[in-house]
């Protein structure tokens, strides 16, 4: 696999005819790669991760071990919608690891962005070399690595971690599968889409690896989290309900670590803002801000302020990139 190249005059995938056509050519690949063995894979829930699973089942079924981490810092709903589309009705042989505790109480005090970031991928990584230390026979490991991540490794821009990063001892096991590495992400959603995988993991906005951990700015206490992770559900299903689902780039809440004085039902309220953030970009460099309606804007703040406990102001977040970046962390 090692070799494969994307082909200068290679037709772009942007229709079901040829995502059916990659697809018989990547089972065909998979099953001449691997043949009966057994094969290790990370599913994050993510669009690439998701398309590699769906293909690999698809090629060797019950030999494609699939391990889902819950790290606690995921969207509401994720690691269930991984275990209904995958488990439940794809029947995958998949591993689902609640490390909620451990990350968070690793994670517990500590405020620095760049070390909550380090500790998040450290652990990560200890947790999945874990579950692939406790497996016997498997000599693959899949990966959800596409065409940019080929050119960007190659450019010195971004290391592109064989193996993802993972400890030697673990590392030089495995030979790594990548049936999507010679595609453009729109070209994945293309595959994903004719594998049959839901339309809001296919068209699943940008999601930051240390996921919501970098919307909780500061030491990450549960309550706090929470409350992130309740804004964005809101965020996220209004989103859906006015048609901006796929049209906006990328949306999310934070919750910052400070409080302020409130008013509810005739009592007086101490309790942290939601901020609300929602952009458009073509190459993450330079960001623009989304102008939301005057209607959901009211529509939001009523609903984040009565339905989300500890939160009692919303703040919107006009700020382009620069000099803002997308992410408060
Ligand atoms: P910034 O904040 O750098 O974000 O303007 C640009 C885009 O990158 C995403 N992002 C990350 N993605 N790991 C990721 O996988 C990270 O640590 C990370 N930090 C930022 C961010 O969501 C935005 O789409």
């Amino acid at each position: 696999m090692e070799n494969i190249r994307r082909p200068e005059d290679m037709q772009r995938i942007e229709t079901p005819e040829l995502a059916e056509a990659f697809i018989a050519e990547q089972i065909a690949a998979i099953k001449e790669q691997v043949g009966d063995k057994k094969v290790l894979l990370a599913l994050s829930g993510g669009v690439d991760s998701s398309v590699v699973a769906a293909l690999l089942i698809k090629a060797i079924g019950q030999n494609l071990v699939c391990v889902h981490v819950n790290h606690g810092l995921l969207r509401k709903g994720e690691p269930e919608q991984v275990i209904e589309v995958f488990k439940n009705q794809m029947n995958a042989n998949l591993i689902y690891v609640d490390a909620v505790d451990r990350f968070l109480d690793k994670l517990a005090g500590v405020s620095d962005p760049e070390e909550k970031r380090h500790i998040i991928g450290e652990e990560f990584i200890d947790v999945f070399a874990d579950e692939a230390r406790k497996l016997e026979g498997v000599e693959f490991l899949a990966q959800g690595t596409i065409w940019p991540d080929i050119l960007e490794s190659e450019g010195g821009i971004k290391a592109h971690h064989n193996a993802g990063g993972l400890p030697e001892d673990i590392a030089s096991r495995f030979e790594l599968v990548e049936p999507v590495r010679i595609l453009f992400k729109d070209e994945v959603r293309v595959v994903g889409k004719a594998l049959g995988l839901p339309d809001n993991m296919v068209y699943r906005q940008p999601f930051p690896g240390p996921g919501l951990g970098v919307r909780c700015p500061g030491a990450i206490t549960r309550e706090r989290l929470e409350a992130v992770r309740e804004s964005d559900a809101i965020l996220r299903e209004e989103f859906e309900k006015n048609g901006l689902e796929g049209k906006v780039w990328q949306y999310f809440t934070v919750v910052p670590d400070f409080k302020s004085t409130g008013v509810k039902n005739g009592k007086r309220t101490f309790d942290w803002p939601c901020i609300i953030r929602a952009i458009n970009t073509t190459d993450v460099m330079e960001v623009t801000v989304e102008h939301l309606p005057a209607e959901l804007i009211d529509h939001l703040v009523s609903r984040i302020t009565s339905e989300v406990p500890g939160i009692n102001r919303v703040l919107f977040d006009y700020t382009p990139k620069p000099p803002a970046t997308v992410e408060y962390e």
